[in-house]
């Protein structure tokens, strides 16, 4: 059974659509024929080159601004008429010991992992609310429920965002506006190379489930922000086992 998308005339908004996970999404949305808009604090340019069928804008935003992000969203609805669905992938994980962790950094973890979703919410709700129709997928990590030592900022963002999807899928639930989360595993990115020392890299790779890939990811998203998911809303979709290829090979 293989599943395909046609994402002609939709519009994907992907913030730390730069790199990683957010970035596969957005050259998954543009095969199948969608216009992407990658936000990052640190753009690649390259993205949009080949992207085709469809096409993906290449945005620099830091969402750890909020005006500046709101301000970004009503560019991309005036531009491109409208926005489908809103992917919150952007995210950084400082790691210190709680005594040593300054205020700012504190803050700013906040402002770039949760209140970020805050100010987006505040301009696509509305937009949703009034066209009857929109998705929002915010990521969860597994951290929220184990904690980590060093990622007490982070673990708490990605906690509170499932309250924050539960919450706002409830309040577009008679609009048809959906918003789901996703823990997606350990994956294979600089957000899990940078902060974990090579000792916790191992760990994952060893005993903590496995280390997948972005494309392992991606069919996720793809489903999360497509039709096909139309029924769900306010789930959190959990990928704490990875079932890697050679599982399925028995070698
Ligand atoms: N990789 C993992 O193992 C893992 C595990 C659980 C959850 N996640 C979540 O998956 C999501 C995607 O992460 P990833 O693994 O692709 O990591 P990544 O580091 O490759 O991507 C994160 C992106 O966010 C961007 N970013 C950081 N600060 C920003 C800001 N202020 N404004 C705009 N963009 C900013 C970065 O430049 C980067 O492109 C994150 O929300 C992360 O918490 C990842």
């Amino acid at each position: 059974m293989k599943v395909s998308y046609d994402f002609r005339d939709s519009v994907v908004v992907v913030t730390g659509g730069g790199h990683g996970i957010g970035a596969g999404l957005c050259r998954a949305v543009a095969q199948a024929g969608g216009v992407a808009v990658s936000a990052d604090i640190a753009p690649d340019p390259a993205l949009s080159e080949n992207a085709g069928p469809g096409h993906i804008d290449v945005e620099r935003v830091d969402v750890g601004h909020g005006g500046e992000l709101e301000e970004f969203l009503r560019a991309v609805i005036d531009k491109h008429g409208k926005i489908d669905a809103f992917v919150q992938a952007a995210a950084i994980q400082p790691r210190q010991f709680i005594e040593d962790m300054a205020p700012e950094t504190w803050h700013r973890i906040m402002d770039v992992n949760l209140n970020s979703l805050f100010y987006a919410a505040r301009v696509l709700m509305p937009h949703m609310k009034a066209r009857r129709s929109g998705t929002i997928v915010a990521f969860a990590s597994g951290l929220a429920q184990t904690g980590w030592a060093k990622a007490s900022g982070y673990a708490t963002t990605k906690a509170a965002l499932i309250a924050f999807i539960k919450s706002i899928a409830r309040e577009g639930l008679p609009y048809g506006v959906r918003a789901n989360i996703i823990a997606p595993g350990i994956t294979d990115t600089n957000l899990f190379t940078g902060p974990n020392d090579p000792e916790e890299q191992e760990f994952f790779r060893v005993r903590g489930g496995g280390v997948g890939t972005v494309d392992e990811v991606v069919p996720l998203l793809m489903f999360l922000i497509s039709d096909a998911s139309r029924s769900l809303t306010g789930a959190l979709l959990s990928r704490d086992l990875i079932i890697h290829p050679s599982a399925t090979t028995g070698s």
